[in-house]
């Protein structure tokens, strides 16, 4: 884009400034009444969750730990009161949502990546007749679905927690797995993947350069699912389908949710998929209950920025001269889905940013006060509690990494605390 029309959106948008500024911002979304982008419905999340329930079966087969679960890949809600006592004025209730837990891959990318290998792997299995939809799904464990499978290839780009998803569930399947993984990406989540027999292609670009390879290697090939991290409805249905899961989970422990009792989840953002899954499965059970924050770095707000601008996937931060560089490497995205930006146009309460600072900080008190440890990006969620203490209700900050990161990892992590 070029510097006279990012002239004018500074112009027109005055909190760009900041933003260019690398200060940290809120930006409330004043569109909450218009019409809602349907692309995407209730029908395709609850289609998402029968999918999952059928895999049960399966996934219990293969990852043993699930067994306790039911086969049902999910992360616990927890209050966290000693956190909630140090952040003083504070006015409602906390709680973290543990996908730093989530089973397999100890990331909120778990639940799309994970679900979008499941219905490729389905897709394949009924059309070479491996099984039928009212089938026992463990079937697809027998050497001869695995066989099947190895004949196919999957390609992601990613910043790290995605193609860990993707490369884990896939492997596991049968599948080839190749993931393009950005120069943010970290060393432990490449050599995991080598370790499982996943093909990992190292970049020293950015986030969207990884992608863009592995759509084009996936292209030339009939054989190769490309998992698009910026585009894919099913990612976005996977994700979605925490909400059913987190309303059940607030049924369970009695936490009300109403105009008197309102729900404020922070959740953190990269190109937008997660959260925008999230946000949009909370919005369709909470309606005007709940409240949703898309939490970036100062140094990556590609969502904020395509959602004040209305321009999604067409400006970049580094349009604007924001570098894309911090610590939160899962957020490090220049470029926000247009696809979730518009999905997100009329049902989230607004982004805000996050120095890199706040996120090491954060890190000292949640070990400190809750002894959990999460990864720098998930971190960017907790600071939604302390911008919006006053607000009665349940807060529930999502935390969306950190169970598999390796001892030596923490320990570089703690010398920034
Ligand atoms: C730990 C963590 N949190 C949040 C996100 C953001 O998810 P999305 O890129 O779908 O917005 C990511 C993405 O990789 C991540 O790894």
């Amino acid at each position: 884009m070029d510097t006279q029309k990012i002239q004018q959106l500074i112009e027109d948008y005055p909190l760009l400034r900041q933003i260019v500024a690398t200060q940290e911002v809120i930006w409330e979304n004043y569109r909450t009444q218009q019409a809602h982008d349907e692309t995407f419905t209730v029908t395709d999340m609850l289609e998402a969750q029968a999918r999952l329930a059928r895999f049960a079966p399966y996934l219990q087969t293969v990852f043993p730990a699930l067994r306790e679960h039911n086969g049902i890949i999910e992360s616990p809600l927890r209050a966290v009161p000693q956190l909630q006592s140090t952040i003083e004025g504070f006015a409602g209730q906390l709680y973290i949502k543990c996908d730093h837990e989530l089973p397999i891959s100890g990331s909120i990318k778990a639940r799309g990546g994970i679900y979008e290998v499941l219905k490729f792997a389905e897709t394949i299995a009924l059309e070479q007749q491996l099984l039928s939809i009212e089938d026992t799904y463990d079937i697809l464990a027998l050497p001869q679905c695995k066989e099947v499978f190895q004949r196919y290839k999957i390609a992601v780009g990613s910043t790290g927690n995605l193609g860990l998803s993707i490369g884990l569930m896939g492997a596991t399947l049968g599948f080839q797995v190749t993931v393009h993984m950005s120069a943010d990406a970290k060393q432990w989540k490449k050599d995991l993947l080598r370790s499982r027999g996943v093909e990992v292609i190292e970049y020293a670009a950015d986030y969207s350069v990884a992608v863009e390879h592995g759509r084009q290697e996936a292209a030339q090939d009939p054989y190769c699912h490309f998992v698009d991290d910026e585009n894919s409805r099913d990612l976005f249905a996977g994700y979605s389908v925490a909400a059913l899961r987190v309303a059940q989970q607030l049924k369970d422990a009695a936490i009300e949710v109403s105009a008197e009792q309102p729900l404020h989840i922070y959740i953190p953002c990269g190109v937008g998929g997660g959260p925008g899954g999230v946000a949009f499965g909370l919005h369709e059970l909470f309606g005007e209950h709940v409240h949703v924050y898309f939490a970036e770095p100062t140094h990556a707000p590609c969502m904020t920025i395509g959602m004040i601008t209305k321009l999604y996937d067409a400006v970049s931060v580094q349009d604007f001269g924001i570098d894309g560089i911090t610590e939160a490497d899962g957020l490090a995205v220049g470029r926000a889905s247009g696809f979730v930006g518009q999905m997100m146009e009329s049902r989230i309460a607004g982004c805000y940013t996050v120095e890199d600072n706040f996120l090491f900080e954060s890190m000292k008190q949640v070990l400190e006060t809750e002894q959990m440890f999460l990864e720098p990006s998930a971190h960017a969620a907790v600071k939604g509690a302390y911008l919006f203490r006053e607000r009665p209700g349940t807060h529930i900050i999502w935390a969306t990494g950190g169970s598999m990161v390796p001892a030596e990892q923490r320990a570089l992590y703690a010398q920034k605390m």
